[in-house]
């Protein structure tokens, strides 16, 4: 449909987490005099920074260096990292964390007043930042909200991104959007402006068990295939080995259980009480993400049973209270005692590890479209991401990327032509996400093989020609953009005929670096991806 209502400003950023607004917040520091506008699906505390517990990594201790902050994070990648955007990261990171705490966050310290720092699988250094003990992504995302509403940045909440606007030459001139509940800006309308930002987080919500809230449902990648955009690594989707495993029939956003508890000593054990990290791997219960979920979905499967166990009994109570708060109380709610018993996890969804593909300054293939935070793939986490980069890299990325859209400003272009994106056409019906989730979980999640993939597939291909008369909702929009990325995420797990980082290929069960060692871009072409 047409625009029903038109609002201009100098950047838009679309998504409200740490990387979106660090990017809002930065823009506004370097141009007071521009309006920066938010728009963002829920509320501006909605998405997926406020869930993060473990921290942020960033090398702060004199004994640690940023070589090997760097040599981790490689490690971690198994390859695919871009080398250049990992040093960006190490080396801009700790000047980025401190900038966020000059905008209020506040994280934990020990008794001399030092950042406390801990550690998490994949980290050979005690390196990581954290907030509450274990509620990190919360205080990032109050100093940050906070920090939007005591400046100038404007922003709109309810409002769905629908397509990309560009102009003829097909640089990216805004977006159209769906607006709930925000009175003159109701209903479908256009954000005009001069570059636009892609912060809207992951797409985990297309597994039937993951971390993410319900607002990940993809809607950034989505928009970036329909606007002909190149999307990369997208197969590699990490599962995080510690989900609270609340039984089969539960599904959607589960409560995660922070590696920092491993961090801090507590080990992975069977139902039989035995250890099975130690001799998987030289770090044992810290090895990298990808190989503890693989340690675990085996021992799942060799024992029949759904779940293996975190034992952090010796912690006792009064230090899981103090440390681990937030994990503490979930498992109380669902009558677990961490204090007294194992706590019962297993592998679930976690982080887009590729996403649409970026430079070092956060532009995406489109002129004037960028991307920062989980929807980007800006090379820094190759086929696994290394635990707690992912704040770290909302936060470097959003201040290069506001650097750029300002260097750009001067030799811009004045220009009024502009053509809307597709809006509406075939819109999927939201009765579709459960089974999209039921599907991808049972044939591309942790495990995969070329018969379950192509199951997958076809079932997918189904779920879109599903000929029902579909209304332009919230839901229906979701649907559509989960479908797309689902399709896409399938088409490339297909392709990569190896076992690499959290891509696990039951039918080719090695790393092939004669032939893999390198990415999968993708297009949505007129045929489909
Ligand atoms: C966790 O606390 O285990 C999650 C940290 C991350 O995803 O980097």
């Amino acid at each position: 449909p047409d625009p029903g209502w038109i609002a201009e400003a100098d950047v838009v950023v679309v998504g409200s987490g740490i990387a979106g607004l660090t990017v809002a917040l930065r823009y506004a520091e370097l141009d007071p005099a521009a309006k920066v506008l938010v728009v963002t699906k829920d509320v501006l505390s909605s998405g997926s920074t406020r869930w993060a517990q473990g921290g942020i990594a960033a090398v702060l201790d004199p004994r640690d260096s940023p070589d090997e902050h760097l040599n981790d994070t490689l490690v971690a990648g198994v390859g695919l990292c871009d080398v250049r955007a990992v040093r960006t990261l190490v080396t801009e990171g700790p000047g980025a964390l401190r900038r966020l705490m000059e905008r209020g966050a506040r994280f934990d310290r020990t008794p001399d007043g030092e950042l406390q720092l801990t550690r998490e699988g994949g980290h050979r250094r005690d390196r990581i930042v954290h907030a509450g003990g274990d509620a990190t992504g919360a205080e990032v995302q109050r100093a940050l909200v906070e920090a939007v509403k005591a400046g100038s940045v404007e922003v709109i909440e309810h409002a769905l991104v629908l397509d990309l606007l560009t102009d003829a030459r097909g640089r990216a001139r805004g977006v159209t959007l769906h607006v709930m509940g925000e009175g003159a800006r109701d209903g479908v309308g256009a954000v005009h402006a001069r570059a636009v930002v892609l912060a809207t987080g992951g797409m985990g919500q297309v597994y039937a068990s993951t971390t993410n809230p319900g607002v990940s449902t993809g809607d950034g990648v989505a928009l970036a295939l329909r606007a002909g955009a190149v999307v990369r690594d997208i197969e590699f989707v990490q599962f995080h080995p510690t989900v609270l495993w609340l039984g089969e029939e539960s599904t959607g956003q589960q409560p995660l259980i922070s590696e920092a508890v491993r961090g801090e000593g507590a080990v992975l054990i069977d139902h039989e009480g035995r250890r099975f990290m130690t001799g998987v791997h030289e770090l044992a219960d810290l090895a990298p993400r990808d190989v503890v979920a693989k340690a675990i979905m085996r021992t799942i499967r060799e024992s029949g049973q759904s779940h293996v166990f975190l034992d952090g009994r010796h912690f006792g109570e009064d230090r899981w209270k103090t440390r681990f708060p937030t994990i503490y109380a979930v498992c109380r709610e669902h009558g677990i005692d961490p204090a007294t018993e194992p706590i019962p996890v297993a592998p679930a969804a976690h982080y887009a590890s590729g996403g649409v593909r970026t430079d070092l300054l956060g532009r995406t293939s489109i002129e004037g479209l960028y991307a920062c935070g989980e929807v980007a793939c800006t090379g820094v986490h190759g086929a696994n991401r290394l635990a707690s980069n992912s704040l770290l890299e909302g936060l470097v990325f959003a201040e290069r990327i506001a650097a750029d859209i300002h260097a750009e400003r001067a030799t811009e272009e004045p220009t009024t032509v502009r053509t809307a994106g597709n809006v509406v056409t075939g819109l999927a019906d939201p009765r579709i996400r459960a089974r999209i989730q039921a599907h991808m979980s049972g044939g591309a999640s942790v495990l995969r093989s070329r018969e379950s993939l192509a199951e997958t597939a076809r079932a997918l291909r189904d779920a879109r020609w599903t000929p029902v008369q579909v209304l332009p909702c919230t839901e229906s929009w979701e649907a559509t953009n989960l479908l797309t990325v689902a399709t896409v995420l399938v088409g490339a797990a297909r392709a990569r005929l190896e076992t690499r980082g959290s891509h696990w290929r039951e039918d080719f069960p090695d790393r092939d670096d004669n032939d893999w060692l390198g990415h999968l871009d993708v297009t949505l072409t007129e045929e489909g991806p």
